[in-house]
């Protein structure tokens, strides 16, 4: 595995209610990558520029846009008066699509065999042998005037897992800069995550967004104003990570992020993408994957492990959506390749 080394015990690792308290892979903090790995594990976060062509990017961007069309609800992307939740399939803050089947859209699994997006977490984790997440897309339209929105800083991964046990990625679509929507990260902060933790009293910010506690995002934890300063006064910094379409970014699940509103005229479009070694993953967590997989369902951004599947209908008006899907518009090519990454086929 390189330099780095996975360890052999995490037997407790499923997706119910247990939690790996001690490091699932350690690398070697004296070595020297001379590429993008050194700079990640420095600062927790990298962006890799150039992974896919700027005519790969257009193309996914234009597939992303015609499955909008495609729920038939009027939305027109000339037209900026159609930019409104009645036109547009259900999603979360502005622009987030879990539901519907798109993680498992031609596209979706199109963006996640691309070589060289296998390639960065190959070169990650130091293993051929990936599963990745069953994640959603973004595609935030700027100049909403249907939605009030707000900060959340959070990080994806529950505070008794310890070390770096997951790597969140996007695959970036369309250009974007400071005004434009994109991630916000806090530069630094997964090496703080235990010190921020080992304080017993830290409790979730209840944002006005927090999912309610029945859902269960046990992998889910949001700052508040005063977290977001903890971090800044020992060092860390929160960035707008700018980006060109064909751009990825990857970081840590330990560090604190969100998703900046557009403020722009910009689209955004992106695929999250998310690999960790099939190792890390039980026999437990490799069924429910399957079953996921089977019935077209959405997970979180946990490859290996938190396997919640989306399988309730989105909500549009307090009853479920009526032009809610049970399989992806446009299904992708089963290869091996893609049922190895899904976990559903053995390495
Ligand atoms: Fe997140």
């Amino acid at each position: 595995m390189g330099d780095s080394k996975v360890e052999d015990n995490f037997t407790n690792n499923t997706h119910g209610a247990q939690f790996e308290a001690k490091d699932l892979i350690t690398f070697d903090e004296n070595a020297v990558y001379g590429d993008w790995r050194d700079e990640f594990h420095k600062n927790g976060c990298v962006v890799i520029k150039n992974v896919i062509s700027k005519e790969r990017a257009e193309y996914y961007a234009a597939e992303q846009m015609e499955w909008l069309k495609s729920f038939d609800l009027g939305f027109d992307e000339k037209d900026p008066s159609t930019y409104t939740a009645e036109h547009l399939p259900v999603s979360f803050k502005g622009g987030m699509y879990m539901s519907y089947c798109s993680s498992h859209e031609k596209m979706s699994w199109e963006a996640r065999t691309e070589p060289a997006v296998v390639e960065i977490f190959e070169r990650l984790w130091g293993t051929k042998e990936l599963i990745c997440s069953f994640d959603g897309m973004n595609i935030s339209l700027p100049n909403r005037k249907d939605i009030s929105w707000s900060p959340w800083p959070h990080c994806d991964q529950n505070k008794r897992r310890k070390g770096m046990q997951a790597v969140q990625g996007l695959l970036n679509y369309a250009p974007n800069g400071d005004k434009d929507g994109g991630l916000v990260l806090m530069k630094g902060s997964a090496k703080l995550f235990n010190e921020f933790f080992a304080r017993e009293d830290r409790e979730s910010y209840a944002h006005e967004d927090a999912p309610p506690p029945e859902m269960e995002f046990m992998d889910l934890f949001l700052f508040s104003q005063n977290d977001v300063k903890w971090f800044e006064e020992r060092g860390c910094e929160l960035v707008k990570i700018n980006m060109e379409p064909g751009d990825f970014v990857l970081w840590d699940s330990r560090t604190m992020h969100y998703a900046k509103f557009p403020e722009g005229n910009q689209i955004r479009h992106v695929q999250y993408i998310c690999m960790t070694p099939r190792q890390f993953a039980n026999e437990e967590a490799l069924k429910a994957k399957k079953e996921c997989f089977e019935k077209w369902q959405g997970t979180t951004h946990w490859p290996h492990c938190n396997i919640r599947p989306t399988d309730d209908a989105p909500m549009r008006d307090g009853k479920p959506c009526p032009k809610n899907r049970l399989e992806p518009r446009k299904k992708p090519i089963l290869t091996d390749q893609l049922l190895r990454l899904a976990g559903v086929k053995a390495y």
